[in-house]
């Protein structure tokens, strides 16, 4: 990493940065869209125990003692995707309002919600349809069994790969926000939508009054 990049990080880490972010919502039980059968079959999936810190060695080792932090909450869950042994993926779920500790913002996914963070692919698998393979059976089969009646996530607008699997599966933007974070703190406000998707955010709203509006 050239030096101009390392101080165009630093800036971004420590004093100022800006991001829009999406906020978006899926009924759970819409149907899953079809992905890759022979990668299904490679992939086991469990909900993470505190078992599973050395799975996380490997990938997230500074955030174990976090991790199994957040797996004695009575809210919070995680499922795991394996592949060859590895930890191949992971999503974070929480059953009702999520305060983010790193955004210090609360995210709510409403009556019978989740609100859905930390989806991630380990670099050495992505691209190759595995969220879409791991997303599959959440939707299908992980949160219907837990009752879990919708979620509500939200991604960075300029984050492609995010963009896309959301909009595979059927999310519905129901929002925008700015966050900024100045000198360690961070903020947010409401952010405009893009021209001609506000009435899809509308009537995703109208269909149920079951997601709160986030606090801005
Ligand atoms: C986002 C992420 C989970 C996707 O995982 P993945 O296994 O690579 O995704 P998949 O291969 O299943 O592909 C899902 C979709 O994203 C697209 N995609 C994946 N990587 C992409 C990339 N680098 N550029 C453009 N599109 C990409 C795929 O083409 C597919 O699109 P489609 O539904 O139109 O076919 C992964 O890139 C990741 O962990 N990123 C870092 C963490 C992060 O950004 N998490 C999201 C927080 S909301």
């Amino acid at each position: 990493m050239s030096w101009r990049e390392r101080l165009a990080r630093a800036w971004r880490r420590r004093v100022f940065t800006h991001e829009l972010l999406c906020l978006a919502r899926r009924e759970v039980a819409m149907p899953v869209p079809p992905g890759d059968e022979k990668l299904e079959q490679r992939l086991v999936m469990r909900r993470a125990t505190a078992a599973d810190a050395l799975l996380w060695q490997e990938s997230w080792a500074a955030k174990v003692p976090w991790y199994l932090e957040r797996l004695k909450s009575a809210t919070e869950f995680c499922w795991l995707g394996i592949v060859d042994g590895r930890l191949a993926v992971h999503c974070w779920y929480n059953r009702g309002p999520y305060f983010d500790p790193m955004m210090k913002h609360t995210f709510d996914p409403g009556p019978s919600g989740a609100y859905f963070g930390e989806g991630w692919v380990h670099p050495d698998f992505r691209v190759g349809g595995l969220a879409i393979a791991f997303n599959r059976r959440i939707y299908g089969e992980v949160l219907p069994a837990l009752g879990v009646q919708q979620v509500l996530c939200y991604y960075a607008t300029d984050n492609v790969a995010s963009v896309k699997l959301q909009a595979r599966f059927g999310f519905v933007e129901v929002g925008w926000l700015h966050h900024w974070k100045i000198l360690g703190r961070h903020g947010f406000a409401r952010a405009a939508m893009p021209k001609g998707r506000e009435q899809g955010a509308e009537a995703a709203a109208a269909t149920t009054d079951r997601t709160r509006s986030p606090r801005t």
